[in-house]
């Protein structure tokens, strides 16, 4: 079985690649620097958007789609047609936006797709790491609950669906409960083994700041999005431990092992 992952460098892929040769499959991956690339793996070096060499031959991607917005989806699915998609999505996808356009555009591709439709990643608090360690996070709702998911989870979850039978399933992946954004940086502070405390940002000037690197539409709808969760959590969904077989990790435990 030839299993190719995308991200291979980054938080989820390198625990998906990490899970497949626990069982016993060597995995191609898809980097654009080979010298970042992890042991043990078959390697294409190119872009995500051009991916005619490292689909040749593959049973499955694990796919994810590092852009803001879906455009050039069509050409990079193109060489995978027919093939076991497990992509990399998000909650937010059954309202459109970049997750539901490259959902569609891999249905277009294939029937055998799994989508992992995560609520947010744990990983996002590293954005956090530098303000963290001087003491005082600031940003904006603190009082958003968020229930985010370990990324060693999101990759647990996609080994059984690159190695198992979940064709046409839509897992929701989440953490095992809410917790709010404050309290998040709170547990950060254990980890580091002295307080963390949060400050409110305003919105307006996260949204500015963020609009940098993520574009102003973007930027927008993530706050405004983490408004809605002060008075309404998101939900948490039993997915992880259904198809993993393990309670999915909480966020405390992803804190002491990304900030001890
Ligand atoms: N953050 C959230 O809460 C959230 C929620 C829902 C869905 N998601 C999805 O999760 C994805 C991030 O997953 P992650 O955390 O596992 O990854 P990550 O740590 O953000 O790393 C991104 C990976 O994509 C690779 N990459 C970036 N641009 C590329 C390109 N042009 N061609 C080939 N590879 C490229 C990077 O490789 P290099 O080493 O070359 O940079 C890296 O391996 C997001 O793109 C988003 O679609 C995130």
């Amino acid at each position: 079985m030839t299993v190719l992952v995308t991200g291979a460098t980054g938080h989820t892929g390198r625990h998906v690649v990490a899970g497949l040769q626990a069982a016993g499959v060597r995995p191609r991956v898809l980097v654009r620097d080979r010298a970042k690339a992890p042991d043990g793996v078959d390697v294409v070096q190119g872009d995500i958007t051009d991916t005619a060499e490292a689909a040749g031959g593959v049973d499955a991607v694990y796919l994810l789609w590092p852009f803001v917005t879906s455009d050039g989806i069509e050409k990079a699915l193109k060489p995978f047609e027919g093939k076991k998609i497990v992509y990399l999505s998000a909650m937010s996808a059954e309202h459109g936006g970049v997750w539901g356009d490259v959902e569609a555009a891999v249905r277009k591709v294939t029937g055998d797709w799994t989508f992992l439709r995560v609520t947010g990643l744990a990983t996002n608090a590293l954005a956090w790491a530098e303000k963290a360690r001087t003491g005082v996070v600031r940003a904006p709702y603190g009082q958003a609950k968020r229930s985010v998911v370990h990324e060693r989870d999101v990759a647990d979850v996609a080994v059984k669906a690159l190695t198992g039978d979940h064709k046409g399933q839509s897992y929701l992946v989440t953490g095992p409960e809410p917790v709010a954004q404050a309290e998040q940086a709170r547990l950060i502070g254990d980890a580091l083994g002295r307080p963390v405390t949060w400050e409110e940002q305003p919105p307006e000037e996260a949204k500015a700041q963020m609009s940098a690197y993520l574009g102003a539409e973007f930027a927008a709808a993530a706050v405004d999005y983490w408004a809605s969760l002060v008075e309404a959590p998101e939900p948490v969904s039993p997915d992880v431990a259904r198809v993993t077989g393990h309670p999915a990790r909480p966020f405390a435990e992803w804190a002491r092992e990304h900030f001890s």
